[in-house]
């Protein structure tokens, strides 16, 4: 701690140190690293500050990106890289699968930890009926390509989905998937989950699911709860109940052992003007709770005990995105900057210097 601080600043660092052991370190957290933007720093100092800065210790991206990946090489962060949606089509033919996995893949790993790949995000909510039948056939013909390259027990293949894949989420255990898609579209890609040892992606937003209500019981603060008639089971926060309702529609189809991922969640620390429930407190509330949560081990009322790997949205602010809430979900401003700090920043002098 450096001797020439004033007092005050160095019971400030004493108290950011005490915080930072007592709440953080021990919960390592994923985040989502969108590049929907004009001013961000480039992949190699993004990488650099991800690992040398945070306890962030996985990255998702929404495409492949030669430079992003190639960024990561010999760091200690596991990427997710993604097939874009309309790559998806084409990869469900053998061939093209295996040029992709040539391409994206072999040419950067195992120096970048390529952990998963997402084929696609949120294809069933494209509501393009083709694209939907070629999920799973994109999704073996990549795994096919995996397991010829002799990586397929190292590089899990999935597809995140929104929620909008229940038709029903309240009370938790009645959630149940799309009719028309439970037993055609879902039922086999949770057996392919099985099969292959791989999560069920999904992205859970209390953050679009709250009114003005069930404000307190979305941001993981002191509420009345949620009772589930069914089940006898109390909710505390939307999260779990949210996570709880796509178990349920999964066990529905008989695959409720199937591992879970949080692919993506998140709050805006600004929207516009009058809109309701967005703040930097509220931001800061919800994703330093949810870090704590899913890292802890408690678990939900229908999974007790685990931990989920979760991927926090996002981590920059992408200004080309529509709408101002939808610009600000980041932890991060592009000049590395903390918008807020939920706890992923590893060295407290750096919140010294950039008050939260
Ligand atoms: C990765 O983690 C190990 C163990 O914590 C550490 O010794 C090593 O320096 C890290 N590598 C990088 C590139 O940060
Ligand atoms: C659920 O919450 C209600 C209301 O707070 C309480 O009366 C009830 O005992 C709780 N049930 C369980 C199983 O914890
Ligand atoms: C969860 O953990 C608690 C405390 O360790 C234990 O008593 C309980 O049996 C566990 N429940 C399940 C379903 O594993």
């Amino acid at each position: 701690m450096p001797y020439s601080y004033p007092n005050t600043h160095c019971k400030l660092l004493l108290l950011l140190l005490l915080h930072q052991h007592l709440s953080t370190a021990v919960y390592t957290i994923g985040v989502n690293y969108g590049t929907v933007a004009d001013n961000l720093p480039p992949p190699s100092q993004v990488a650099a500050f991800i690992n040398d800065q945070t306890t962030i210790d996985k990255v998702k991206i929404y495409d492949a990106n030669p430079d992003i990946i190639k960024a990561f090489a010999n760091t200690n962060i596991s990427l997710t890289i993604t097939v874009p949606n309309d790559a998806v089509l084409a990869v469900a033919k053998p061939s093209a699968a295996q040029s992709w996995v040539a391409d994206n893949v072999l040419a950067f790993y195992p120096a970048t930890k390529i952990r998963r790949i997402a084929v696609g995000n949120e294809i069933l909510a494209t509501g393009d009926k083709n694209l939907i039948a070629h999920l799973l056939p994109a999704m073996k013909s990549i795994h096919a390509a995996l397991q010829s390259a002799e990586i397929a027990d190292d590089i899990q293949v999935s597809t995140p989905h929104s929620l909008g894949i229940l038709s029903v989420s309240d009370p938790p255990s009645s959630g149940r998937f799309r009719r028309g898609y439970d037993r055609v579209i879902f039922a086999p890609i949770l057996e392919f989950h099985r099969q292959t040892k791989t999560p069920f992606m999904v992205c859970p937003y209390p953050y679009f699911g709250f009114d003005e209500k069930t404000l307190s019981y979305a941001l993981f603060q002191p509420n009345g709860g949620v009772f589930d008639r069914a089940t006898g089971l109390n909710y505390t926060n939307m999260f779990a109940g949210q996570m709880d309702a796509v178990y349920s529609a999964m066990k529905r189809v008989r695959y409720g052992d199937v591992d879970i991922v949080v692919a993506e969640t998140g709050w805006p620390s600004a929207g516009d003007p009058n809109q309701v429930g967005v703040s930097v407190d509220n931001a800061v509330s919800y994703n330093a709770n949810l870090v704590k949560f899913v890292g802890s081990g408690v678990g939900t009322p229908l999974m007790p005990n685990r931990t989920f790997e979760t991927y926090l949205f996002s981590l920059f602010n992408e200004d080309l995105k529509p709408g101002t809430s939808e610009r600000n979900f980041g932890l991060f401003r592009p000049d590395f900057q903390p918008v807020y700090d939920v706890g992923v920043l590893r060295n407290p002098q750096v919140r010294e210097f950039f008050p939260v």
